[in-house]
C-alpha cells in the first residue's frame, strides 16, 4: 500500500509542485459554460502559477481560443530559481529553439504566454499562437509585475500554491474578479475563507472528487505516487474548486424527505434509532447526514462541511460555522437514560467534526 499522500503534508512541507489533469479542468469549465455558453467570450482569461508550457490550464483554454470567444488569454509562470531546490527544472525546447532565449533568465524569471491574434497566418488562433516573454520578475503572484496582470483580467484560473491558498484567495477576491482555483476541501474552515463562502461571495464549484490525481515530479514525490501511462501521478484527498462563476448545481434544490419520514426510513441507521439531537451550546439540531436534513425543519441546523457540495442558495441559508453561543465548538451530550435535560452536566459530551449551522430559506 503506497502511504497516503496527504494536502497537509504538502503545505507543511511547501510542496506546491501538482500538476491538473486537464479533463478535470474541462469536467469543470463545462459547468460554467452549460450554465452559460458565453461565460469566457470577449473575456480577458489569466492563468498564473502555471508553467504554461505544458500546463493542461493554458493548453485548454488555448485550445478553445476562438470556440469559447475569449478576448485574450495570458498565462504565466514562476521561476525555478524561487520554487524549493529540489524541483527539477529544464528549459524545454521551445524555449531554447527560440531566438528570444536567455541563458541566464531561464532560471531567475517567470514567463508570460499570450494568445491574442492569429500570429502564423494560418487563419485560426490556437496555441500556435502563444507569444512568450521572460516576465521582468520571477512571477510571484504578490509581485507589482503580476498584480498588473490581475488588474486587466477578467477571470483567474488555476491551481494555485496549497501553501499559500489563503492568501491566493484573498489577493483575487480583492480585485472583485470572477475565478475558479482548486483548493483542499478544509479550506472552507479558515477563518479568511468560511465568511465569504456564508455571504454568498464564493461557492464551491460543480465537480468534485475525493481523489483527484495530479501530475507530480518524480523527484520530489516518491511516497505516495504512482506511474500511470508513463507518468508520474499522485492523489490528494477531498479537492475542490473554489469560484464565483455560477453554475448548474447551485440551482438544483436537494430532494429531502420530511422529519417524520426521515426518522422511520432514514438509510441511517443512527437517526433512526437516534432521531436528531440538539446541541448544548446552540439552539439548533445536529444532522450528522446532508441527505438526512428534514425537509420541513425551519429552525437552525448543523450539517457537515460536504453540505456545501449540494448547497443550493435558494434553498438554505447558511448561519454560522462551527461555534456555538459559549464560543465553543458545537456539542451534543449522549444520554443512556434518554433524558438529556437531567444528563446535560453528567453525559457523554460528542463534538462532531466542523459543522455549518443552516437554516431552510422561506419559500
Ligand atoms: C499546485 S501547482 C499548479 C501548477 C499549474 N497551475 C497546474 O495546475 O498545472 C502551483 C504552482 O505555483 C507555483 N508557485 C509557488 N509559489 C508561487 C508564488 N508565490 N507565485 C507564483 N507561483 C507560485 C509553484 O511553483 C507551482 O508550479
Amino acid at each position: 500500500m503506497p502511504k497516503q499522500p496527504s494536502l497537509h503534508r504538502a503545505k507543511r512541507e511547501k510542496n506546491d509542485e501538482f500538476y491538473t489533469q486537464y479533463q478535470d479542468i474541462e469536467k469543470e469549465m463545462n459547468a460554467y459554460l452549460e450554465y452559460n455558453p458565453d461565460v469566457f467570450k470577449d473575456k480577458t482569461i489569466w492563468l498564473p502559477c502555471d508553467d504554461p508550457e505544458w500546463s493542461n490550464f493554458t493548453k485548454y483554454f488555448a485550445q478553445n481560443f476562438e470556440n469559447f470567444g475569449i478576448k485574450k488569454l495570458i498565462s504565466t509562470s514562476y521561476a525555478a530559481n524561487s520554487k524549493p531546490k529540489d524541483i527539477p527544472y529544464q528549459p524545454t525546447l521551445f524555449e531554447i529553439e527560440s531566438p528570444k532565449f536567455d541563458k541566464k533568465k531561464t532560471r531567475s524569471h517567470g514567463k508570460i504566454f499570450i494568445l491574442e491574434r492569429d500570429i502564423n497566418k494560418d487563419k485560426k488562433i490556437n496555441i500556435n499562437d502563444l507569444e512568450w516573454n521572460y516576465l521582468k520578475g520571477d512571477g510571484d503572484f504578490r509581485s507589482s509585475e503580476i498584480k498588473k496582470l490581475r488588474n486587466e483580467a477578467d477571470i483567474i484560473i488555476t491551481n494555485p500554491p496549497f501553501s499559500l491558498f489563503r492568501e491566493f484567495l484573498a489577493w483575487i477576491h480583492d480585485a472583485k474578479k470572477q475565478f475558479a482555483i482548486l483548493g483542499g476541501q478544509n479550506a472552507i474552515t479558515y477563518k479568511e475563507v468560511f465568511p465569504l463562502i456564508k455571504n454568498g461571495e464564493v461557492w464551491l464549484g460543480a465537480t468534485y472528487s475525493t481523489k483527484m490525481y495530479f501530475a507530480v515530479p518524480s523527484e520530489t514525490h516518491r511516497v505516495g505516487s504512482e506511474s500511470i501511462n508513463g507518468k508520474n501521478m499522485q492523489f490528494l484527498g477531498n479537492i475542490r474548486w473554489y469560484t464565483n462563476i455560477d453554475h448548474g448545481r447551485r440551482h438544483q434544490p436537494l430532494a429531502l424527505m420530511t422529519m417524520s419520514d426521515n426518522l422511520k426510513f432514514s438509510k441511517h441507521k443512527e437517526i433512526r434509532k437516534n432521531g436528531y439531537r440538539k446541541y448544548d451550546n446552540y439552539d439548533a439540531i445536529e444532522v450528522p447526514f446532508t441527505d438526512a436534513i428534514p425537509s420541513d425543519y425551519k429552525e437552525n441546523m448543523g450539517v457537515p462541511i460536504s453540505f456545501l457540495d449540494k448547497h443550493d442558495p435558494s434553498q438554505f441559508k447558511i448561519i454560522k460555522f462551527r461555534k456555538g453561543k459559549d464560543g465553543k465548538d458545537l456539542t451534543y451530550t449522549v444520554s443512556d437514560n434518554g433524558d438529556i435535560e437531567r444528563e446535560r452536566e453528567r453525559g457523554r459530551k460528542i463534538t462532531p467534526y466542523f459543522r455549518i449551522v443552516i437554516r431552510r430559506k422561506e419559500v
